[in-house]
């Protein structure tokens, strides 16, 4: 009994701290939106190829896998390094990271936005 407490409580600290790091969508807008993203070097942004959330549908936070520009590519994260080594021609960012994660909260948002506009 006393484990299964011990175990509820530690859930609950780690959901509660889950909470306060929560991906900041507004910080993923601006990253979208900056050519330093990755330390980028071509002057391009996610924004100037993916305006209006061009080439994005819902199933863009979903499918099982990724095929850009010809080449696969194993899941979301994959996917934005891609795009910010091959047209950002930076680095690719940590996929786990912060701003991984906020760029992927920002993407959410985008698409939502995106999908309840009339067509
Ligand atoms: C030079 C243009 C260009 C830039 C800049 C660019 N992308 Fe892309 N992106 C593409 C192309 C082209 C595709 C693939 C479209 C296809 O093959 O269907 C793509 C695909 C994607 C996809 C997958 C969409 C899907 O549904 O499979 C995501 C997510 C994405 N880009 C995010 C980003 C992010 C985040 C950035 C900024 C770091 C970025 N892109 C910058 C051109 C670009």
């Amino acid at each position: 009994m006393k484990t299964i407490t011990t175990l509820i409580a530690a859930v609950t600290i780690a959901l509660a701290a889950g909470n306060c790091l929560a991906a900041d969508a507004k910080h993923g807008k601006m990253l979208f939106e900056s050519p330093a993203l990755g330390g980028g070097t071509s002057g391009k942004t996610c924004l100037t190829c993916h305006e209006n959330g061009r080439d994005f549908s819902p199933e863009t936070l979903t499918r099982p896998t990724y095929t850009i520009m010809g080449n696969p590519v194993a899941n979301l994260s994959g996917v934005i390094n891609f795009c910010i080594e091959v047209a950002l021609r930076g680095e690719a960012i940590p996929e786990k990271g912060e701003d991984m994660q906020d760029l992927i909260a920002y993407l959410s948002v985008l698409i939502k936005e995106n999908s309840e506009k009339p067509q």
